[in-house]
């Protein structure tokens, strides 16, 4: 009887999956290691840039581990199952760090998951990424889209399965449960709460019909889950 239930638990272990969350200390992504960390089917792991960030991961019950998207992070794909990439370099900084960053960061996580056989790779992109040359773009929003866009179609173009994930505007609201979902939305009109983006990138880490999909979201008045389930 303990022989049996002890190897039913290690069986359940065994079907957890490891989700390492990139740029897991930003405002979306801690809120993402929190959702996967008191899901009992994974296991949050985050990866953070410096050592003093690893007690928030800690905290939000997940397993910290260290990475620059500037350096070389393949150590942090040990035994990793999905990737989330929800790392950005931000408002702030200047087009060298968006190309270092968001494209040419997002493009290593993309061949580091390739080179590790993680099984889904998980992208938080950006409404309009798809084709940013209908869009009405500042120099420097140029610059974050042409980085979004690049990292996108490598992802498309890699081999791994992947879901693209492309909010619009995002704001610091409380969750409101309810979007709208489409691979290019009707009604770009809106914005969208980073704890409603937070909760479409952890279910769409088991949704296999968001396998191989890229979609915008907004916040609406579908709940998420039949939202994704008709995008
Ligand atoms: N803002 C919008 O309206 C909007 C709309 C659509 C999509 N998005 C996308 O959504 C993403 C997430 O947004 P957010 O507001 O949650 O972002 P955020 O709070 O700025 O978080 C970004 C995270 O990326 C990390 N990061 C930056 N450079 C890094 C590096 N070299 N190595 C490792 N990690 C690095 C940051 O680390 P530190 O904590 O160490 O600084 C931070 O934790 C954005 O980056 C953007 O691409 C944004």
């Amino acid at each position: 009887m303990i022989r049996h239930s002890y190897l039913k638990g290690l069986k359940k272990m065994k079907e957890r999956q490891n989700v390492l969350v990139i740029g897991a200390n930003g405002t979306t992504g801690r809120m993402v290691v929190d959702l996967l960390a008191k899901k009992s089917s994974y296991y949050a792991m985050g990866m953070v840039r410096n050592e003093e960030q690893k007690a928030t991961i800690e905290q939000l019950g997940g397993l910290p581990v260290l990475g620059n998207l500037e350096e070389d992070f393949s150590s942090a794909y040990k035994d990793v199952d999905v990737v989330i990439f929800a790392a950005g370099s931000g408002g702030n900084t200047g087009p060298d760090k968006t190309k270092s960053v968001d494209k040419e960061g997002a493009i290593k996580a993309i061949d580091y998951a390739k080179a590790h056989g993680v099984k889904k790779f998980i992208m938080l992109s950006a409404l309009g990424a798809e084709d940013p040359s209908q869009l009405d773009l500042d120099e420097s929003m140029e610059v974050y889209y042409d980085a979004k866009h690049a990292a996108d179609v490598h992802l498309e173009k890699s081999g791994l399965t992947y879901t693209i994930i492309r909010p619009g505007a995002l704001t610091d609201e409380d969750a409101k449960g309810t979007i709208r979902a489409e691979e290019i939305l009707e009604n770009r009109d809106g914005d969208i709460t980073r704890a409603d983006v937070a909760a479409v990138l952890v279910q769409a880490v088991n949704m296999d019909g968001l396998n191989n999909k890229a979609i915008e979201i907004l916040n609406d008045e579908t709940d998420i889950i039949t939202a994704l389930n008709r995008a």
